[in-house]
């Protein structure tokens, strides 16, 4: 019996064997690029590259590639090597010696745990680098030193805890240098004197000074998200004068420092563009925080604990174009905070605590570009009538879950661009015809989940020309008004029934069945008749 089993699994694993002996080829798959298949050694690929290959790819299923030592004058020639699909190297003594022109080397997913000198010694035309997804622990000086010509490297997703002083000094065209996803916990790369892009995300980092970055003069975006800083120092520009982008998102900073942006005073432009400072634990937001930062467009700040917004905190940011403050716990908004935000076209608020907006929040001048502004989530129980009256050009409004309890015409009249507007879960009773009247490009509404019985009759009018969806159900709406209502929808082609809610799949009511022979349309006889009440029960 058991010879019998042994005997089978001999067979089955020739015929694995074959299967994979079978595979060794390469094929063209554009004009130069080839991907081969099963190839076990170097050795193998130096057999099938020709003449006028310049790219190859290895793809190995069943085995991994081992470097042998041996004379391969075809390899070369090639000017691209994609490892990363080759199922692990063992690099012997050799390395890459052959790949004398090569300029892009890709060994990720290589289960390489060291990078060794020797391996890289006849490299000096590589230009690209990818060693990411590996168990790298080093960068030596030595190894980068060969390297002259380099301008992307990446080294993402491995091991590495230190990096020789200065391993990146002696390549003056390095652009690109990713860390991410590494174990460094101190910022130790030295000074390069071309580097435009790091990043040391998701590692141990620990607060430190700029004046560690000081050797990186030409660095535009720095990412420094997922670690463990809590105070940034102060004066940035000092250090950095040529940031762009810069993201210390999923950290622990507790503050902005008025002095974080300061640089030296002859600079009039900070060149900084995207702020990133999302998720971290700041709580409050002071006068002139942002001042010098007349270059950003977007400042992320979604994610903090901010409850305090001081009236100029936003004083200097002329360009700024989105604004995120969502998911803090903003209980007011001081008068004129936004004001001078003239080139803003996104708010978003949702998810805090406001309970009003003033006549004042916006100002008293004209916010021409926001389009977007998002209040969902909050509050809200009044919004002065005029609150958003510097805001004509919004085209997206959102307010679902808050507590409004009212529509001021004085609101809506000022929006003739409106086209989204969501006031789902909020505590409506009853939407003026006016309003309706309003919102004459309107294509998409929500007024599902409040506590409207009755909408004004739409039957001979204009209202709502361009609307294409809207959401009613939720609301306990007299059982005639709703056929009324839905009845004008279908001639319209106004999309209203979501199949998959409750509502519609009969599992909660659309609506309440009242004695009355006709639709109501006075909030009096209403709330006389009990219908809120009597939906609520059911
Ligand atoms: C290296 O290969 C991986 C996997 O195929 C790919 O995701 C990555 O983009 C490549 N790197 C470069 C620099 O092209
Ligand atoms: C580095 O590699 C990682 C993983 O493939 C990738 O997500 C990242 O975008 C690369 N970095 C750069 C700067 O291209
Ligand atoms: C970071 O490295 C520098 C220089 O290598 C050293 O002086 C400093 O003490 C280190 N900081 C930490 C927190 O290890
Ligand atoms: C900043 O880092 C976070 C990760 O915490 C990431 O989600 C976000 O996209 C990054 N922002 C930018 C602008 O790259
Ligand atoms: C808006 O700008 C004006 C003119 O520069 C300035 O006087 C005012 O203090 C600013 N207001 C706010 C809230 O930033």
């Amino acid at each position: 019996m058991q010879w019998q089993i042994q005997l089978l699994l001999v067979v089955l694993l020739n015929g694995l064997l074959l299967h994979a002996k079978d595979l060794q080829e390469c094929e063209l798959v554009k004009d130069g690029y080839h991907v081969c298949r099963e190839i076990e050694s170097f050795d193998q690929l130096n057999q099938y590259v020709k003449n006028g290959w310049q790219s190859v790819k290895i793809v190995n299923e069943h085995t991994g590639i081992e470097i042998t030592h041996k004379p391969m004058p075809n390899l070369a020639k090639l000017i691209k090597l994609d490892l990363s699909e080759s199922g692990g190297l063992t690099l012997g003594k050799q390395g890459f010696r052959q790949f004398e022109l090569l300029q892009e080397l890709n060994i990720t997913h290589c289960q390489l745990e060291e990078l060794k000198e020797q391996h890289f010694s006849n490299m000096r035309n590589l230009l690209s680098m990818d060693v990411s997804y590996n168990d790298v622990q080093l960068i030596g000086e030595q190894l980068m030193s060969q390297l002259p010509n380099l301008i992307y490297a990446n080294f993402s997703n491995n091991l590495i805890a230190e990096i020789e002083p200065n391993a990146f000094k002696s390549l003056k065209k390095l652009i690109f240098l990713d860390l991410t996803t590494n174990e460094q916990d101190n910022v130790t790369i030295g000074e390069n004197a071309n580097l435009r892009y790091l990043s040391i995300s998701n590692n141990n980092v620990r607060d430190f000074h700029w004046c560690r970055l000081r050797g990186l003069p030409k660095l535009e975006e720095l990412h420094l998200h997922s670690n463990w800083l809590e105070v940034l120092d102060v004066g940035i520009f000092y250090h950095l004068p040529k940031l762009r982008v810069f993201n210390v998102s999923n950290n622990n900073i507790y503050d902005i420092k008025p002095n974080l942006f300061m640089g030296p005073s002859e600079v009039a432009i900070t060149p900084l563009e995207l702020l990133d400072y999302s998720s971290n634990n700041v709580k409050l937001l002071d006068d002139n925080v942002f001042y010098r930062l007349n270059n950003l467009r977007t400042l992320n700040l979604w994610f903090n604990q901010i409850n305090k917004i001081s009236a100029k905190a936003f004083q200097g940011l002329t360009k700024l174009e989105s604004l995120h403050l969502q998911g803090n716990k903003i209980t007011a908004l001081p008068d004129h905070v936004f004001a001078n935000l003239t080139s803003l076209e996104i708010l978003d608020l949702s998810r805090n605590a406001l309970r009003q907006l003033n006549r004042e929040t916006f100002g008293n001048g004209l916010l021409g570009k926001l389009w977007m502004l998002d209040l969902s989530n909050n509050n809200l129980e009044q919004l002065h009538p005029l609150a958003l009256s510097s805001l004509p050009f919004l085209r997206e409004l959102r307010l679902r879950r808050n507590k409004l309890t009212t529509l001021d015409i004085r609101m809506f009249a000022p929006l003739r661009r409106l086209q989204l507007l969501t006031l789902s879960e909020n505590r409506l009773e009853e939407i003026d015809i006016d309003i309706l009247d309003s919102f004459d490009r309107l294509t998409a509404l929500e007024i599902n989940n409040n506590k409207l019985t009755y909408l004004p009759v739409l039957k001979s009018s204009n209202y709502l020309a361009q609307l294409q969806q809207i959401s009613i159900e939720g609301n306990p709406w007299q059982c005639l008004c709703l056929d009324e209502i839905t009845a004008w929808l279908d001639t319209r082609q106004v999309r209203y029934a979501r199949p998959s809610s409750a509502y519609y799949s009969g599992r909660k009511p659309l609506c309440v069945v009242t004695p009355m022979e006709q639709c109501i349309r006075d909030l009096n006889s209403v709330r006389a008749q009990g219908i809120v009440e009597s939906y609520e029960q059911i």
